[in-house]
């Protein structure tokens, strides 16, 4: 069984090849992605893209759990790093540590993300500094909708180029292995990148960053809700389902399926 790659080992890679990371929520996504990743990141995304929410707001601890589990299940190289829930973390430092301790325990994953920047500094340290390894997430923050209006980038001002900055920084300086920069300016991004002392995944962020991220079901064309600028779709999966469902749906009502080969058929005597 091959190692897997350690939280260090991610940091580590600060300025070299880049670090490849997509989300995973399951066991068979797990595996397929695997092989080809550094770092599978189970993300809360998992209420929009396959619980329906409209929002990351909805999710629970037990969910990330379950699907931390199965991911971990089915990853035998990848860094895998759990997302901390909205209302699981925020309140205190002691709150996400009980929490990020069950996620640790309980699914044996690497290490835990977390949103927020200079206002979750003391959190991350608290965290590192016993025992559970943080990568942080700034800039665009999705369990932050409500009071940003909606999702949009940031760095736009330099007033919000400098806020970004100073988030990244702070977590950074906080122990997080990792900071994660989703939907930031690219110069801001790439500027960022420069300055960190870790580093850097991008999503909606630069070609500059130490690693890209994005969310699995963009990439593979399952999730088309709504598709943000910065995905790039490599497959068109949802499509080819729709095709073999409608062909089944064919076949049972014309009874070409199953055919004698799917049944089981008495031999005679
Ligand atoms: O929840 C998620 O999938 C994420 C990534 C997009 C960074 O946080
Ligand atoms: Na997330």
């Amino acid at each position: 069984r091959a190692k897997r790659i350690s939280t260090p080992q991610i940091r580590a890679r600060k300025g070299g090849e880049p670090i490849v990371s997509l989300t995973a929520y399951t066991t068979q996504m797990a595996r397929l992605l695997d092989p080809h990743c550094d770092l599978l990141l189970v993300g809360d995304s998992l209420g929009m893209v396959i619980y329906g929410f409209e929002s990351t707001l909805s999710v629970t601890l037990d969910m990330m759990i379950a699907h931390g589990a199965a991911v971990v299940r089915g990853a035998e190289r990848s860094c895998v790093i759990v997302d901390l829930p909205f209302g699981s973390y925020q309140e205190s430092p002691v709150q996400a540590f009980q929490s990020a301790a069950r996620i640790m325990a309980e699914t044996g994953c690497a290490g835990v993300k977390l949103e927020g920047g200079e206002e979750m500094a003391e959190t991350a340290r608290f965290l590192t500094q016993r025992g559970i390894p943080v990568c942080a997430h700034v800039g665009l923050m999705p369990q932050a909708v409500n009071v940003a209006g909606g999702f949009k980038a940031t760095g736009r001002t330099e007033e919000d180029a400098r806020k970004v900055t100073a988030d990244a920084q702070a977590m950074a300086e906080a122990g997080a292995f990792a900071v994660v920069l989703e939907g930031v300016m690219e110069p801001v991004a790439a500027a960022i990148t420069a300055e960190l002392a870790v580093p850097t995944i991008g999503i909606g962020a630069s070609p500059a960053c130490d690693g890209q991220v994005l969310v699995s079901d963009d990439v593979f064309g399952l999730f088309s809700d709504f598709t943000p600028r910065f995905v790039r779709r490599y497959a068109n999966l949802g499509e080819q389902i729709s095709a073999a469902a409608a062909e089944y749906a064919q076949d049972v009502r014309a009874r070409r399926f199953p055919a004698p080969e799917h049944c089981f058929i008495p031999k005679a005597r």
